[in-house]
């Protein structure tokens, strides 16, 4: 533990103590790139964010191949040539997660333009400039705070807009759409709020910084369509088969900025964020101020399968050692970074 300038003390954080990096595993520490690799100066990278659960038997990766396919998505898009395969980056993950002996953490891929050294290229033009494809993994709790969960959280909606479908693809997970994220976020904080949701080059409502944005209004649940320019996210997707399964009617509908005052509720739900219920708008109260009925009752079901308590529509849960009884007790990870690393990497 240590504390903070402002008095508030923060756990370390758990990383696994590998590195996949191109087909191999690597020490944490020797996990670098060039300072002028290409990612760093024109923001060419494409990630994910992946959770890993702990269950009855063990640890288990949720919606792996639906993130990883996302990845090579993303890399599509922006013309990443390479020869990772979905099934190549799905053991990675899963063998990471094994050797690191965590039983609950979140898994980071990413893949991005490096420098080669021995025919160096400083211009835009990505062609020339080798790809790295990386797997890290850390132990993250809850990403808008412990309390948020069941008090849910105060938000604003932000100045800032954003990204439109023909400057930077939302549906691409693309490091470089996160500076939009960050103006978002960080407005948010200055002022005050936990997150900012930004509305489209339109005017319409389209997702928090990192999350997506659902709204309960009578006995429905609404949501933006991807023509907000939303990334097209799995935990939304999982919401949207869960509410099915509840019998909730779920409609993807453009919705104004002021619909989100009048929401009977509203929450978040990201693969960080979870779900997230959302109590405050703008300072104007949303329903009751707390997390609504419905909402509760969406949350317990993803928490329980997340866990693997209540069965998951699809095939949701990768776990790590298959073999595992069920009644195993889960092992604690050792590994803790230093407290100022810790830190640093807390605080994204
Ligand atoms: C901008 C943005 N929207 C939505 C999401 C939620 O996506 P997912 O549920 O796939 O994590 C995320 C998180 O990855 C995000 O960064």
């Amino acid at each position: 533990m240590f504390s903070k300038d402002d008095g508030t003390v923060k756990p370390k954080l758990r990383i696994a103590p590998d590195v996949w990096r191109n087909g191999e595993f690597v020490a944490w520490d020797d996990a670098r790139v060039h300072v002028m690799s290409h990612v760093l100066h024109y923001g060419s990278s494409v990630f994910e964010g992946i959770r890993c659960y702990a269950t009855a038997r063990g640890a288990a990766v949720f919606r792996l191949r639906e993130h990883m396919q996302r990845l090579l998505n993303s890399a599509k898009i922006y013309r990443m040539e390479h020869d990772w395969t979905l099934d190549q980056l799905c053991d990675a993950a899963v063998e990471l997660v094994r050797r690191s002996e965590m039983e609950q953490c979140y898994i980071r891929p990413i893949i991005f333009r490096t420098l080669d050294e021995d025919r160096p290229a400083f211009g835009v033009n990505p062609f020339p400039n080798p790809l790295m494809c990386c797997i890290g993994a850390w132990d993250w709790g809850k990403y808008l705070g412990d309390a948020a969960i069941e008090s849910g959280v105060d938000v604003c909606v932000s100045s800032w807009n954003r990204l439109t479908p023909n400057s930077m693809p939302a549906m691409a997970k693309a490091g470089a759409n996160y500076m939009n994220s960050q103006l978002i976020k960080m407005e948010a904080i200055r002022n005050g709020f936990a997150e900012g949701i930004a509305l489209d080059d339109r005017g319409f409502v389209s997702e928090g910084s990192g999350e997506n944005l659902f709204f309960v209004q009578g006995e429905r649940v609404l949501t933006p369509p991807l023509s907000s320019s939303i990334l097209p996210g799995i935990t939304r997707d999982c919401i949207i088969q869960i509410c099915r399964e509840l019998g909730i009617e779920v409609v993807e509908t453009g919705l104004q900025r002021a619909a989100l005052y009048v929401a009977d509720e509203l929450f978040f739900t990201g693969t960080a964020a979870e779900v997230t219920p959302i109590r405050s708008v703008d300072h104007i109260k949303i329903g009751t101020g707390g997390r609504g009925a419905v909402t509760a009752r969406i949350q317990e079901a993803f928490f329980a399968i997340t866990c693997g308590k209540r069965p998951a529509p699809g095939d949701w849960l990768t776990h790590v050692n298959p073999d595992q009884a069920a009644s195993d007790m889960p092992r604690e990870s050792s590994h803790v970074l230093p407290d100022e690393a810790a830190e640093s990497v807390g605080a994204a």
